[in-house]
C-alpha cells in the first residue's frame, strides 16, 4: 500500500489518476465529528480535481438496527448535509446501495474469494459484534466487508478517504481485488487494488468527553442552530482545573473543545489556550461556541436553503443513482465475460 504522504504528493501533481469511493451509513444528520474527520478532506480532493463517487449506504445500515426507522429521511438528511458543505453533484455522483442492483450483484463472486476465517478476524466487525443493539449476529453483519469491497470496486475505486477502524475492510478489499485478478483476470487487472488516504484530523470528542457519536447524544451536528450549539457547549464537561492548557492526555476533554476552536478558527489549539489562560471553562466554551457557529454559519445557510428545495434533493440522489448504475453494469459485464459467464 502507498503511503499517504506518497498519495498526497500524487494527488497534487496529478489528481485525474485517482477515483474516489467514500460514504457513510444513514443514522441521521452529520455532525462536526465527521466534518473533521472526512468531509472536509473530501470536498477538498473534489476541488483539487478528484472523480468522486459518495455512497449512502443504506444497506449496512441495516447491520445497526432491527427496526427499519425513517430510512428515507435519513438518506434525505445525509444528502442535505453533503450538499450543505460543498459536495457538489455536477462533479461528484452521490447514491445508495439499494438503487444499484449491478454493485450488489459483485457480492457473490467476491463472497467465493473469501474464507470464513478471514470474515471471523475482522477486528472493525468484532467490536461492532460486542457493541450491537441487534439481538443476534446476522449474515449480513458478518459478510459487509465484503459488500463494502463492492462497494469501493464497482466503480474501480484507487483511493478510499477512511480512518483507522476502516482499515481491515480495505486490506480485504486489496485481497478480494488481487485474488479476482489471479483467478479470472487472464493477465489482465480488472480491479485496482485501493489505496487507504488515513485521515490527518485528530478525534473530535463530544460534549461527555467520550467518542463524539448521535446516539450518544453528546454530538454537535451540521444541522444545529446557533442557540442549540451554545446550549450543548454550556453543558460540556471540563475539568476543574482554571488555567486552560492544551494537554490531551490529562485534559482530554478541555484539549478537545480547544481543537474544536482551532479547527474553526485555523489556528493551532495551543494558540487558543494561551488566548484564554486564565479565564477558566466558562470563557473557553464561549471561545468554542462563537468559533463553531461563526464557521458553520455558511453551512448552515446553504443546508437550509437545499432543505426548501426536495425536488432538487430528490433529482440529486436520482442523477447519482443513475450514474451509479452505468459504471456498476459496465463493470458487471467486464466480470461477466472474465468469469466467463457471458451468456448473450
Ligand atoms: N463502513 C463505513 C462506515 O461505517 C461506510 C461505508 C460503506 C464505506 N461503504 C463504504 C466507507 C465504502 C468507505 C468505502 O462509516
Amino acid at each position: 500500500m502507498n503511503t499517504t504522504v506518497q498519495l498526497e504528493e500524487r494527488i497534487l501533481t496529478d489528481p485525474r489518476q485517482f477515483r474516489v469511493l467514500t460514504g457513510d451509513r444513514p443514522t441521521g444528520r452529520l455532525h462536526l465529528g465527521h466534518y473533521f474527520g472526512t468531509l472536509h478532506n473530501r470536498v477538498r480532493l473534489q476541488d483539487l480535481g478528484v472523480e468522486m463517487f459518495v455512497i449512502i449506504a443504506d444497506y449496512q445500515v441495516l447491520t445497526d438496527r432491527d427496526v427499519a426507522d425513517d430510512l428515507t429521511g435519513h438518506v434525505e438528511e445525509l444528502v442535505l448535509d453533503y450538499l450543505a458543505v460543498g459536495v457538489d453533484p455536477a462533479r461528484s455522483t452521490i447514491f445508495t446501495h439499494s438503487a444499484v442492483p449491478a454493485l450488489n450483484q459483485l457480492m457473490l463472486p467476491f463472497l467465493s474469494l473469501v474464507s470464513v476465517a478471514e470474515l471471523n478476524r475482522n477486528p472493525t466487525v468484532k467490536d461492532e459484534i460486542a457493541h450491537s443493539r441487534q439481538s443476534a449476529v446476522s449474515g449480513l453483519m458478518f459478510t459487509y466487508p465484503v459488500h463494502q469491497a463492492a462497494d469501493i470496486l464497482f466503480c474501480k475505486g484507487n483511493l478510499v478517504p477512511v480512518g483507522q477502524d476502516q482499515l481491515p475492510h480495505l486490506e480485504l478489499t486489496r485481497t478480494i481485488a488481487r485474488r479476482f485478478n489471479d483467478r479470472y483476470g487472464d493477465g489482465t487487472v480488472v480491479f485496482p487494488e485501493p489505496d487507504a488516504l488515513l485521515s490527518s484530523a485528530p478525534l473530535l470528542l463530544g460534549t461527555d468527553g467520550t467518542k463524539m457519536s448521535k446516539s450518544r447524544r453528546n454530538a454537535i451536528s451540521l444541522a444545529a442552530d446557533a442557540d442549540e450549539t451554545a446550549r450543548l457547549l454550556k453543558g460540556a464537561r471540563t475539568d476543574s482545573e482554571r488555567h486552560i492548557t492544551y494537554d490531551p492526555a490529562a485534559r482530554p476533554e478541555v484539549s478537545s473543545l480547544l481543537l474544536m476552536a482551532a479547527l474553526c478558527q485555523n489556528r493551532t489549539p495551543e494558540e487558543v489556550a494561551d488566548d484564554i489562560g486564565s479565564a477558566g471553562a466558562a470563557a473557553l466554551k464561549k471561545t468554542v461556541t462563537d468559533a463553531v457557529n461563526e464557521y458553520l454559519a455558511p453551512i448552515r445557510a446553504r443546508r437550509t436553503e437545499y432543505a426548501r428545495d426536495r425536488a432538487f434533493l430528490r433529482r440529486t440522489l436520482r442523477e447519482g443513482n443513475e450514474r451509479a448504475r452505468a459504471v456498476a453494469d459496465a463493470t458487471l459485464t467486464e466480470v461477466r465475460a472474465a468469469m466467463n459467464s457471458h451468456y448473450r
